[in-house]
């Protein structure tokens, strides 16, 4: 099918390349020239596992073109919005400017057809009755039809979501009289929907708010184990125990139940505080005023990391502080409203001198945070610090040698801001370690088989962040893990990779 993605931001480039590697002849349009010219030469303009490669493939198979303009997409069958929806300058709501901007642009340039329909497809992330809004602009247009399908991929695993997702939603206007669309994009998505993948039909406003509510949900669980962190903090018990057994009740689960310094990104924290503004907008402002609670803790943890700071270190004016980690997430160069950033520039305005080490993210951090200081290689970044921060719980950083690490700093003091590290051999190797929601006594012995806090991510592992080449390999693999019987403080560091 011919299909045309506008905005090739993060998810239109991903759902680009995607929709090539279904088969499709697929045009990604956007208004950024330079960004469109990187994507023509097969260049990623970010770091994502896995997209170089559906990028290359779609190009040198001639299925993946990409364009600024219009016209070029003119003809196509499917036309996906995939525009960012940020936070409003002026307050919480979202600025839906380049939404409405490209449906404007579209619109000009869409053939009336009869027959088989034109099928426009949102997929930005709005606030409920905005698809309902852009239906009465774009079904004015003979043949036009408007679908809302929300995407729900997460940086670091955005190929594998778009190609793989656990479901697939359609919101339209009519869900008893939306046959032919419906028909149309079963069959762009044919052979994710035939390899099983449930495919929910729904109005616009319940498919909108579908998307919101899941990034809401999320969000909660995570402020959730961080409100319970604090009480950890308060009790002196390990909120890694706690999420641990949180998680085995199938009813909970044990994804997003990580405590440490909190969400950041492009995604949840804009979107909850537009979900916010869009209940109020509703007339139901209530309903929602626990999300402005969930924001607060939030925040919360990254002051109170500065405040762990000071109490390790007294006042921060010229102390020498290492920020392991930039990005939101590890396997992501995503800086927009990091955690590891926002601490690292709440250090320098306190007078520390912050330097920050990421693998893919320092770039970015760099146009960010003025005056940033940034240092590639982990070791490096290490010598002469006289504490250390793990912010962003990128592999090479939950496997460091404590050990190793100990040799280059000026003072063994870390504070674990993603609960992975063993408190107990950081300990054993010298370092004074704080971590959020763990207390500072080491660990009772025989309480626990893995060692190390909570899993580093979401997923299984990551497995495509090489160790760095300075970094002692970690050798010590999760089959180690499983089968210490008991502590040894003498291990290093065991790998939970
Ligand atoms: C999020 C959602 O997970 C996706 O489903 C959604 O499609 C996407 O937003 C979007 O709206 O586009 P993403 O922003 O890539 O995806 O990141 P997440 O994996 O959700 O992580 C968000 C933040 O929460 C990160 O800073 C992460 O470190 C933090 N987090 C996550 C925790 O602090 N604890 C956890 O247990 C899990």
């Amino acid at each position: 099918m011919k299909i045309s993605v506008i905005g090739v931001g993060y998810l239109g480039a991903v759902h680009a390349a995607g929709m090539a590697e279904l088969g499709h002849d697929v045009v990604g349009l956007d208004v950024d020239a330079r960004r469109v010219r990187q994507l023509e030469a097969g260049r990623a303009p970010f770091h994502e596992p896995g997209f170089d490669e559906t990028l290359r493939r779609g190009l040198d198979l001639g299925r993946l073109r990409f364009t600024t303009e219009y016209e070029d997409i003119a003809g196509a069958d499917v036309h996906f919005l995939g525009l960012g929806t940020p936070q409003r300058a002026d307050g919480f709501g979202a600025d839906l400017a380049s939404l409405h901007a490209a449906v404007d642009a579209l619109a000009a340039v869409l053939p009336a057809r009869d027959g088989s329909p034109t099928l426009v497809v949102g997929k930005s992330t709005v606030p409920a009755g905005t698809a309902r809004g852009l239906a009465e602009r774009l079904e004015r247009i003979e043949g036009v039809r408007l679908l809302w399908n929300p995407e729900f991929l997460r940086e670091g695993f955005a190929v594998g979501d778009t190609l793989e997702p656990d479901r697939v939603v359609y919101g339209v206007r009519d869900p008893e009289a939306a046959d032919a669309e419906i028909r149309m994009l079963d069959t762009v998505y044919a052979p994710i929907l035939d390899g099983g993948t449930p495919r929910l039909v729904m109005g616009y406003e319940a498919a909108e708010l579908v998307k919101v509510s899941a990034n809401a949900f999320l969000a909660t669980k995570i402020s959730f184990i961080n409100a319970i962190s604090e009480l950890c903090e308060a009790t002196g018990a390990d909120v890694t125990d706690v999420s641990r057994a949180l998680g085995m009740d199938d009813r909970i689960g044990s994804r997003f139940l990580r405590a440490g310094v909190g969400f950041g990104g492009g995604c949840l924290p804009k979107d909850i505080r537009a979900f916010i503004a869009s209940a109020e907008d509703l007339g139901v402002g209530q309903s929602l005023g626990f999300l402005r609670e969930v924001d607060a803790i939030n925040q919360r943890r990254r002051v109170r990391v500065v405040e762990l700071a000071r109490e390790m270190l007294g006042p921060l004016r010229g102390r020498r502080i290492t920020v392991l980690g930039a990005a939101f997430k590890p396997d992501s160069d995503d800086v927009r409203d990091s955690p590891a950033l926002e601490v690292a520039s709440r250090l320098m305005a306190a007078g520390a001198h912050v330097t920050v080490t990421d693998p893919e993210a320092l770039k970015n951090a760099r146009g960010h945070v003025e005056g940033l200081v940034t240092v590639e290689d982990t070791a490096e970044a290490l010598r002469g610090a006289e504490l250390v921060l793990l912010l962003t719980e990128w592999r090479r950083y939950r496997d460091l040698d404590p050990s190793v690490a100990a040799e280059l700093v000026a003072a063994p003091r870390i504070i674990d801001g993603r609960a992975v590290l063993d408190p107990r051999t950081w300990r054993a190797a010298g370092w004074e370690l704080r971590a959020l929601g763990r207390p500072d006594a080491p660990a009772r012995a025989g309480t626990q088989v893995e060692t190390a806090g909570q899993p580093a991510a979401d997923e299984p592992p990551a497995a495509h962040e090489p160790p760095a080449a300075h970094e002692p390999p970690a050798a010590h693999g999760r089959a180690a893990a499983a089968s210490t019987a008991g502590p040894d403080p003498a291990a290093p560091l065991l790998s939970r990779g």
